[in-house]
């Protein structure tokens, strides 16, 4: 198992290029199995989460290899094993973005039920009915989903809602499914987040007809077979928010290449509420910061909104604000075991129901501290680059997920980091 020691307090200068984006690959890597052939995906990350999809896709038969760099050829000639198996999905929860579209491919699949994680309980109610209400029949069997279309997959007009808004890969199920299913399907309460709209557009190149792109009611004509793709992934909005972050906690200076400020407004608008400065350039950003940080109120959202997926990260950064700040978590109410370990490195944070109370201090303090899930050890990083001494961070597997080359990225910014195998 790996751990990372990272030295600090550093300042980070210089240019860093945002990786393509996982939870836009992860979905767009799953429809390549609608269409037989071989689909190019560009931009995808290398990374764990990658890895274990690439594994998946290859025992339903899929032939998946990585190119030059980002590059991954899929293979889908061959899709004869629908079986998503406990031993591969329980490793990635995201792996149940595979359902629809094998659904629509093969008319059958059976796929391990996702269980919890560290952020919470993540139940896929919602994609389950929304895969009903298109003709599948569905059971659960020996922890095991197993769905079928007798009479094959119907379009059909979908409320897609759930207690905390919409969802994002449950969104993506049903699109995918909705492609290949007979008449016209409308998903009320789409996701709207950038990856779904990533998705929908590389549908669209395959040969789908969804109209409503990047909105929350997604119309989709069926049709009878979609054609493989060339497609590009975009850029990480959670990496780059998190580039932006480490930018602002070392009072640093960073260009960000390869990144959708449009995609990042809610992230943006905060930052300068904090009193950090976003200069836009041609292709992404230049971050900096050299007053105080002024504390802040967040609610995490859907899209727009502001993303779960940089809470953790902004805690860090508000553990050092010149005063209280509160995160109020609307997505996974839950996602708050980085709040024990930054107050192992000296911040002051109270947790009170879905929220966490941060009093700023004027500096963080090194500590062992353990990374819990792939965002929680990504604000571990952060406080450790401002923290003073040096800061050992355990399980670094989890942060391997979601960002690619995370420490020889941030050293060749400045950070003083090393990894070692323990
Ligand atoms: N929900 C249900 N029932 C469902 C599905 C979701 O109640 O059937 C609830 C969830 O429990 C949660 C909310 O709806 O409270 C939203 O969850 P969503 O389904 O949107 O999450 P997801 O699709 O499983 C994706 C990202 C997550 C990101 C969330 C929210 C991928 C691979 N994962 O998960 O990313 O936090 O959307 O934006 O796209 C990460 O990258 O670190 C990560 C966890």
């Amino acid at each position: 198992m790996d751990i990372f020691r990272i030295e600090g307090p550093v300042r980070l200068a210089g240019k860093v290029a945002v990786s393509g984006s996982k939870n836009a690959a992860l979905p767009i890597m799953a429809a390549a199995i609608l269409a037989p052939g071989e689909s190019i995906v560009r931009g995808v990350p290398q990374l764990a989460d990658i890895a274990v999809l690439t594994q998946l896709l290859g025992a339903l038969g899929a032939k998946v290899q990585r190119g030059e760099g980002s590059e991954l050829r899929i293979d889908a000639s061959v899709i004869d094993n629908p079986i998503g198996p406990y031993d591969i999905v329980r490793k990635m929860r995201a792996s149940i973005c595979i359902l629809g579209p094998l659904l629509a491919r093969c008319g059958s699949a059976k796929v391990s039920m996702p269980g919890g994680c560290a952020i919470g309980d993540r139940p896929v109610d919602i994609h389950l009915r929304g895969l009903r209400a298109l003709g599948a029949e569905i059971h659960l069997e020996n922890g095991y989903i197993i769905a079928e279309t007798p009479h094959g997959l119907k379009g059909k007009d979908i409320f897609l809602g759930g207690p905390f808004g919409s969802t994002v890969l449950g969104t993506a199920n049903i699109l995918m499914a909705a492609t290949l299913a007979k008449g016209t399907t409308t998903i009320e309460s789409a996701a709207c987040e950038p990856e779904i709209t990533d998705l929908a557009y590389c549908l669209n190149k395959m040969g789908a007809k969804i109209r409503g792109i990047g909105s929350p009611r997604l119309v989709i004509d069926g049709v009878d077979r979609l054609k493989p793709a060339d497609h590009t992934i975009i850029g990480d909005r959670v990496e780059a928010g998190t580039f932006m972050v480490a930018a602002a906690i070392t009072a640093g200076r960073v260009e960000l290449k390869n990144c959708r400020l449009g995609d990042m407004m809610a992230v943006v608008d905060k930052l300068a509420g904090i009193g950090v400065c976003i200069e836009p350039t041609a292709d992404g950003c230049i971050v900096s910061r050299d007053g105080p940080l002024t504390p802040a109120d967040i609610t995490t959202q859907p899209y727009p909104g502001f993303p779960t997926d940089l809470q953790a990260q902004f805690m860090a950064l508000l553990a050092l604000a010149d005063g209280n700040s509160v995160i109020t978590e609307k997505i996974f109410p839950d996602r708050f075991m980085h709040v024990a370990e930054l107050n192992r490195m000296a911040a002051r944070l109270r947790k009170e129901g879905p929220s966490v109370i941060i009093a700023g201090v004027k500096k963080l303090i090194a500590a062992p501290v353990m990374a819990s899930d792939l965002r929680a050890s990504a604000a571990l990083v952060l406080a450790a680059l401002a923290a003073r001494g040096t800061t050992v961070i355990n399980r670094v597997y989890h942060i391997d997920r979601g960002y690619e080359h995370i420490e020889k990225k941030l050293n060749a910014l400045g950070a003083k980091i090393t990894r070692k195998s323990v």
